[in-house]
């Protein structure tokens, strides 16, 4: 029973289009900002080599569920949960996955954007040649000035949600598939001028090592958690985008081939943001384990050392703003959509909506750099320990929520879909190919994603 379904939405041009899109939802501060901080939190290469294992063995076989869910379903996740639960005749509870996704999108939207802002603000502090000859001392200054002001992150929030909304507000598809076509690969060229400064300093076989070197003694059950949970965030699975995505993606596009594709581009764009970051964080005798601050005060060394880097500085924190903007936009989409389908709003209206509630939740992570700072309101559990209500809200969110909903996806798919249904939406044949990644999504995946849990609880 092929699906003659097409989205009211409208469709990509082309394969290559969905690719640049989930390209740009991918490639965002998950692999600029949030990487780099959470490998140096968690004792560099043996949580490296467990993100890498989760994107192999589990984010590419759920990518190519999720795709595919979504242009079988080509509706907001909400209704294709509902369409297909309905089709392959299991419970329509099924739906509610659409609506965890939802949840999901706007609390990650909420912190994403204030941390966006910070990207933004660092535009002009780069272009104004501020850096300019700066030491660690110096540099860590700026980005505490910057940090200690809630008006400063408010109004650096507020215009962020504005770009996204006005995006999202006008569709997914105007102007987006020009853009990542020609920012991706330019902030991919100044990753590349980034990792050149590293290997200048003296410091690049110990940032490497750092990165690359597994010592399993440095990482804990809770670090595993973080690695798969950053695999799905980085990767923008397991709440829908990636699903939205699909719903707009051509008949005749070849699901596995463009999951790969997406996949291998992101983890490189991690990769080199690693080894952009660490050889300059030990060249100055910083701390890998700085946190969620760690790359405005590493990247501004480079810069104000590098010929021209007041202008190579501004350029790249805005093709960051750029690819955190393509990230932003796939979080609330499948809100906006759904807003559309079932309540028959205008995407403008839709969007605008959307994004006051994500603005007005974001106040909470501005104000947990600042006023809450000293507020961790799980202090008592000593995984905990330290935790804002930012660091709380990335937590629940890209360790437990994303993961959650992946598995389920990953049920979805390969045990809810009769097998005829993903064969024919695949479109790989029925070999070994699919056989594999049936296995993958129908038992590693869930497996992995249940023992990595019960570890972090501590039950196993
Ligand atoms: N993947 C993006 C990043 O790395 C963030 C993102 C966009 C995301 N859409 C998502 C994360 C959906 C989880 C789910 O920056």
């Amino acid at each position: 029973m092929p699906t003659e379904r097409t989205s009211i939405h409208g469709q990509w041009s082309n394969r290559l289009a969905f690719i640049l899109a989930a390209t740009g939802s991918a490639v965002g501060l998950g692999n600029i900002w949030k990487f780099p901080y959470i490998a140096g939190e968690n004792g560099g290469g043996a949580f490296v080599l467990v993100y890498l294992l989760c994107i192999a063995v589990i984010g590419i076989p759920i990518m190519m569920a999720e795709v595919m869910l979504g242009r079988r379903g080509r509706q907001s996740p909400i209704n294709t949960m509902r369409t297909l639960a309905y089709e392959e005749k299991v419970s329509p509870a099924w739906r509610w996955l659409g609506w965890a996704g939802v949840l999901a999108g706007f609390l990650i939207l909420s912190y994403y954007s204030v941390i966006a802002g910070w990207a933004l603000a660092y535009v002009f502090r780069a272009g104004s040649g501020l850096f300019t000859g700066l030491t660690a001392d110096g540099v860590q200054s700026i980005f505490s000035n910057l940090v200690d002001e809630p008006e400063r992150l408010l109004a650096w929030h507020t215009i962020f949600m504005v770009m996204t909304m006005i995006i999202v507000g006008r569709g997914v598809r105007s102007g987006l598939e020009r853009a990542v076509r020609l920012l991706m690969p330019a902030l991919f060229v100044l990753l590349l001028v980034l990792v050149g400064y590293a290997w200048n300093t003296d410091a690049f076989d110990q940032g490497l090592e750092f990165l690359f070197t597994p010592d399993f003694g440095a990482i804990t059950a809770n670090g595993v958690l973080i690695a798969m949970g950053h695999a799905f965030f980085t990767l923008s699975l397991g709440m829908g985008a990636i699903m939205v995505y699909g719903s707009y993606l051509p008949d005749n596009a070849s699901i596995a081939k463009t999951s790969v594709t997406v996949s291998l581009m992101d983890t490189t764009v991690a990769l080199l943001a690693g080894m952009a970051i660490f050889p300059i964080v030990f060249a100055n005798g910083l701390e890998p384990g700085a946190g969620p601050g760690l790359i405005f005060q590493t990247l501004p060394i480079a810069f104000g050392h590098m010929d021209g880097g007041a202008f190579f500085g501004m350029l790249f924190f805005l093709l960051l703003v750029f690819a955190a903007w393509t990230s932003a936009i796939s979080l609330i989409e499948p809100a906006v959509a759904w807003l559309v389908e079932n309540h028959g709003m205008s995407r403008i209206y839709a969007a605008a909506l959307a994004g006051m509630v994500t603005w007005g939740t974001g106040l909470l992570t501005v104000f947990s750099f600042n006023l809450w700072a000293d507020f961790k309101p799980l202090g008592m559990f000593a995984v905990f320990e330290g935790y804002t209500i930012f660091d709380l809200l990335d937590y629940l969110t890209a360790n437990i929520m994303l993961p959650l909903g992946g598995l389920l996806i990953a049920v979805f798919a390969a045990w809810q879909m009769r097998r005829e249904s993903s064969v024919e939406e695949l479109a790989m044949g029925d070999g070994f190919l699919y056989g594999l990644w049936r296995m993958l999504v129908r038992y590693i995946t869930p497996v992995a994603v249940i023992i990595v849990f019960l570890h972090a609880i501590g039950v196993l």
